[in-house]
């Protein structure tokens, strides 16, 4: 009696592959380049450096970094994702994965129920049809024109998918170099896309294969650099890269402990300095004393006219230590207060020299790069 184990298959299981025969005689499925450009050499130079430097955490799986892969690796592609795309990203943004498919995988099983839909563009990369479909989701595609996917289109198969009761769940994209007809949509016909996925809270799944391909000019920055909502962040290294702004207590490397030592000198000048800062707050996070609320601002250059001797100096170390004390966001950075990075920084600076930021020294090298001058920062 055959041993058969497909009874046990998941109900919406994909039909068997059939079996390869050959490459059609015009294949746009995959990208494939040219093998003669295929840097063998230097790849296998560079795996054998990363082996015998680093060889041993494979014993753990590479799992030093923890499960979101090799930190310097994650940082290096947050820099030139910075760089290159303008998003603003952070390494804990990033995931290594096992090539494009296995993201894609990881998206459509948040997303996708048997019955879904993905929009696409008409002409689109096979393996992410597949992999769809695979879910048990269907897609439709969406005609493009030279700038790639056409906005008022798109609108009449949202406006289609929605007649027929169906749940489209993202939107597929390959906006720059697109899989198989080359275009680079320009930023505008993304700020247009952008707006119809806004208005009806749909995600975007960018695919940016190849967008390092384009040989001439820079490349248009990614969808979800263009996302200018004013949607606040706690992230110092977003809101800095996004707008250039040093938010309050923001982290030390963007030197955004700035802004909280602004904070904390109105802190004492209004309530430390008069007098009216009592004991902080509550378990609860609520002002001990609200009736302390202080409506003036006073300036004082010898603060023994305004408080008793020593008075002020010990609110002073009270209210200190009750900012240290205050739970920080990231439990690996502990909150300081005005002067505590500097103090600290001083001692690092004396004994290691200064540090330049890896973004600064990637812009740095950029601009070498254009002038054509030596980079000598390595
Ligand atoms: C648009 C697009 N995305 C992703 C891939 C596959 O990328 P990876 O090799 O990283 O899985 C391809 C390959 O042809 C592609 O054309």
């Amino acid at each position: 009696m055959p041993f058969d184990i497909s009874q046990s298959f998941r109900s919406n299981a994909p039909a068997p592959a059939t079996a390869w025969k050959a490459f059609p005689t015009y294949n746009f499925v995959g990208g494939n380049i040219d093998g003669d450009t295929v840097p063998a050499g230097p790849l296998a130079d560079a795996v054998s450096a990363a082996l015998k430097a680093e060889g041993n955490t494979l014993a753990t799986y590479g799992m030093t970094s923890g499960p979101q892969g090799y930190l310097p690796f994650r940082e290096a592609i947050a820099n030139m994702l910075q760089r290159r795309t303008q998003m603003a990203t952070t390494p804990d943004q990033v995931l290594v994965t096992s090539g494009s498919l296995q993201a894609m995988d990881l998206v459509n099983a948040l997303f996708l129920e048997p019955g879904d839909i993905v929009i696409v563009e008409q002409a689109c990369y096979g393996g992410a049809l597949t992999r769809i479909r695979g879910m048990g989701a269907d897609y439709v595609g969406v005609e493009l024109d030279d700038d790639g996917m056409i906005p008022a289109k798109l609108e009449a198969a949202l406006g289609a998918c929605k007649a027929a009761g169906q749940r489209v769940k993202y939107l597929y994209l390959i906006p720059t170099v697109q899989n198989p007809t080359a275009s680079v949509m320009s930023v505008e016909r993304r700020r247009e896309i952008l707006s119809i996925a806004k208005a009806r809270d749909l995600a975007i799944f960018e695919d940016d294969c190849y967008a390092d391909l384009i040989f001439e000019g820079g490349r248009p920055p990614a969808f979800r650099a263009l996302d200018e909502d004013g949607q606040s962040t706690t992230n110092a290294d977003i809101a800095h890269a996004a707008r250039r702004q040093l938010p309050l207590g923001g982290d030390r490397e963007r030197g955004g402990h700035k802004g909280y030592g602004l904070g904390t000198m109105v802190e004492i000048l209004c309530a430390v300095l008069t007098g009216a800062w009592a004991d902080g707050v509550d378990d609860e996070g609520r002002p001990k004393h609200t009736d302390y609320d202080v409506g003036h601002f006073f300036f004082a250059i010898d603060p023994s006219l305004v408080r008793a001797d020593g008075e002020f100096e010990d609110d002073m170390d009270r209210m200190m230590d009750m900012l240290r004390a205050t739970p920080p966001a990231d439990p690996s950075k502990p909150v300081m207060v005005a002067g505590d990075p500097e103090v600290r920084e001083t001692e690092e600076r004396t004994r290691l020299g200064i540090p330049v930021a890896d973004m600064l020294i990637e812009e740095t090298r950029a601009v070498a790069e254009e002038c054509g001058a030596e980079f000598l920062l390595a």
